[in-house]
């Protein structure tokens, strides 16, 4: 059987260790730099340092790091320390494989099925990689695209610090712009820009019901006020799809759905890709 070790004993390293199949290899650590981490376990497996994992001799390491010059800093320390085995990252599997897309395009197939009507959104863009395959899905529905467009707000920030929610700053993700996100849209004609702070920004919106909504703000504030905008507005059968819900790096995102989600008696079902999402379906 393959001896394997995951390096990165944060979010990926736990969603790839529970993606993996147990019985065809044995995952005999997780490495991680952090010093915190080490010593601690996961599911009854050790977290160990670097130069303890390549002590080990493992057949395989898998690297669960998604920031790409972490990664290669740490791929390598590995080879530095004399580790000969294979070595694999989450980022080259994310580029053949990826859940959260695969995800998407089944609930579109759903929604076409059952014809839950309704128009599109998404809080929280960026530069639009996923809203760009939710409007190749749905080239004839609408799509409220909110988002400032220059990253992070003030207010929104001041109480993930107050809250200790994140490390989130003001401006970040602010390297995208409106015009940037609708030229990588294939049916640009179906996009309605929503620029500015949310929920200020959805004053004056139309009244609409929504068959799909992604809520990828990241931080408390946003998310919490996207549920209490959007919830009420789903079709019945309609998804919200809750980006970061299982996020150790953006905690107050999943505290946000769970806030709304016990005071509305609403459940949701999380899902095991790297970012830790959650969908709520609407009932009738
Ligand atoms: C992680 S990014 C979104 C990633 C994107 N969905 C994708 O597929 O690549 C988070 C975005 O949320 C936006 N955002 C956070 N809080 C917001 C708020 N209160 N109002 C509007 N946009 C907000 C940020 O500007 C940022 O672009």
């Amino acid at each position: 059987m393959n001896r394997i070790v995951i390096f990165g004993a944060g979010q990926a390293g736990k969603a790839l260790y529970r993606m993996m199949h147990h019985q065809s290899q044995q995952v005999i650590a997780f490495g991680d730099n952090h010093m915190d981490l080490q010593g601690k376990e996961i599911d009854g497996i050790p977290v160990l340092s670097l130069l303890q994992v390549v002590a080990l001799r493992p057949d395989h390491i898998y690297l669960a790091i998604v920031n790409r010059e972490a990664c290669q800093a740490v791929s390598e320390q590995l080879e530095r320390a004399g580790y000969q085995g294979k070595i694999s990252t989450v980022n080259a599997m994310r580029e053949q494989l990826n859940l959260r897309l695969a995800t998407v395009r089944l609930l579109a197939e759903e929604i076409q099925r059952r014809k839950v009507p309704g128009a599109l959104a998404e809080l929280g863009v960026y530069q639009g990689e996923f809203a760009a395959e939710v409007n190749r899905l749905f080239p004839d529905r609408t799509f409220y695209l909110f988002d400032t467009f220059e990253g992070f707000d003030q207010r929104d920030v001041k109480q993930e610090e107050e809250a200790q929610h994140s490390k989130a700053a003001v401006g970040d993700f602010g390297d995208t712009s409106v015009s940037a996100v609708l030229a990588r849209m294939p049916h640009p004609e179906q996009i309605v820009v929503r620029q500015g702070h949310f929920p200020d920004s959805a004053q004056g919106m139309p009244e609409e019901r929504y068959a799909l909504v992604s809520l990828d703000a990241d931080l408390y504030l946003p998310m919490y006020e996207g549920l209490r905008y959007f919830y009420p507005r789903m079709s019945p059968g309609g998804y919200l799809i809750l980006h970061d819900y299982n996020s150790k790096q953006y905690k107050g995102a999943g505290e946000a759905v769970q806030a709304y989600c016990e005071e509305q008696g609403i459940y949701l079902f999380p899902l095991c890709d790297l970012h830790g999402t959650g969908i709520i379906v609407k009932g009738k």
